[in-house]
């Protein structure tokens, strides 16, 4: 597969008012997209997810680094370079709120050099499978916000770039809208067009993307395809049900001994990933300690959520990566 969009070695410091104080929002970020990959853009708040997609669309400088898109520096070939890649950022700032649903395709149409008469059938059907009909004539204005958000998604899509950049497009979404543009994100990604998503919708990056690269503090912390994160965890992860809660001296050594666990809130449970099959003997001679019975022991399925979690609060150890060729920064 050939890389459309290249991050090289980019990094962004905001200056606050005055100039003094400084963020630094991302450092030093490195990464590739492939033509047709759907990559989910993962990382606490504040990461820099954002930051990093406006400087993949054009929309800030990188201080240092270069971002290329189909082989253009967007900063130096910039008209050429956004010729391959729509973006629908936070707050729909992509509509023009004084415009009608179908002023708004047409307008965003002809920018990208289509006629009207040549995509009138396309925003029939976008706005047909975005729900939109009886909006049609209504400005923007005065859409809910789900319905700007399948507006923005709707006109991303017409541009028909090669590659859509999402910020958040699920945040705030209530269920049933939420639920019609998770959908709505799974046909974009079938029509394999390459796709971006940064989210902290976990099962949006379950279902759709293929890969993560998740940042943290504005570095890459993990660049791996999401099936071998979640083979990770999930071949090694148990969970264990007890007829009395743990002591803290068992939850104090449960800790020390294994990457990776969670306990319920009464201790009478917990999930706990184990690095080899000898561990189960460890595992239960803690148990032993305090005579816990074991009611249950059983191979738990594990969710992404989960996984992004442990990786985040860096509960896997280095070995325990390095295993399966994560990249760790
Ligand atoms: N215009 C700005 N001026 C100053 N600091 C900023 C500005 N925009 C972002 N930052 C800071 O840069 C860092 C990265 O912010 P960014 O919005 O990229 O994070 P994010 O990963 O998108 O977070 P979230 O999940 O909350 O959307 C944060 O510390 C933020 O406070
Ligand atoms: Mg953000």
């Amino acid at each position: 597969m050939s890389t459309l969009i290249e991050l090289e070695a980019i990094s962004k410091i905001y200056k606050k008012r005055g100039g003094k104080e400084k963020v630094a929002a991302v450092t030093d970020l490195s990464f590739e997209i492939a033509r047709g990959e759907i990559v989910g853009l993962l990382g606490p708040n504040g990461a820099g997810k954002t930051t990093t997609i406006k400087m993949i669309c054009g929309l800030i400088r990188p201080d240092e680094g270069h971002v290329f898109v189909n082989s253009f520096d967007i900063v130096r070939e910039r008209q050429k370079a956004l010729r391959s890649i729509s973006a629908v950022l936070e707050g729909n700032r992509n509509l023009y709120w004084r415009m009608t649903v179908q002023e708004n395709l047409e307008y965003f149409a002809g920018n990208r050099g289509h006629s009207a008469r040549s995509v009138r059938s396309e925003i029939n059907r976008l706005i047909e499978q975005f729900r939109l009909e009886s909006k049609r004539h209504e400005l923007v204005n005065n859409l809910s916000r789900g319905m700007q958000q399948k507006l923005a998604i709707a006109v991303a899509m017409l541009a028909g770039t090669e590659a859509v950049l999402l910020d958040e497009p699920t945040l705030g979404l209530d269920v049933e809208t939420g639920y019609e543009v998770r959908e709505l994100l799974r046909a974009i990604a079938q029509e394999g067009r390459t796709v971006i998503i940064s989210t902290h919708d976990m099962p949006v990056v379950q279902d759709l993307c293929e890969r993560t690269v998740i940042i943290s503090s504005g570095r890459v912390l993990v660049d791996d395809r999401v099936s071998s994160l979640m083979k990770l965890f999930e071949t090694k992860a148990y969970s264990v049900s007890l007829a009395k809660p743990l002591s803290q001296m068992q939850v104090t050594r449960l800790k020390a001994t294994f990457a990776v666990l969670s306990f319920a809130d009464d201790y009478k449970s917990f999930t706990v990933t184990l690095e080899h099959d000898e561990a189960i003997y460890t595992l239960m001679d803690i148990l032993r300690l305090e005579r816990t019975p074991v009611e249950a022991l059983d191979r738990t399925s594990i969710h992404f959520e989960q996984v992004f979690r442990q990786l985040v609060n860096g509960q896997v150890k280095n070995h325990q990566m390095r295993e399966s060729n994560h990249v760790l920064a």
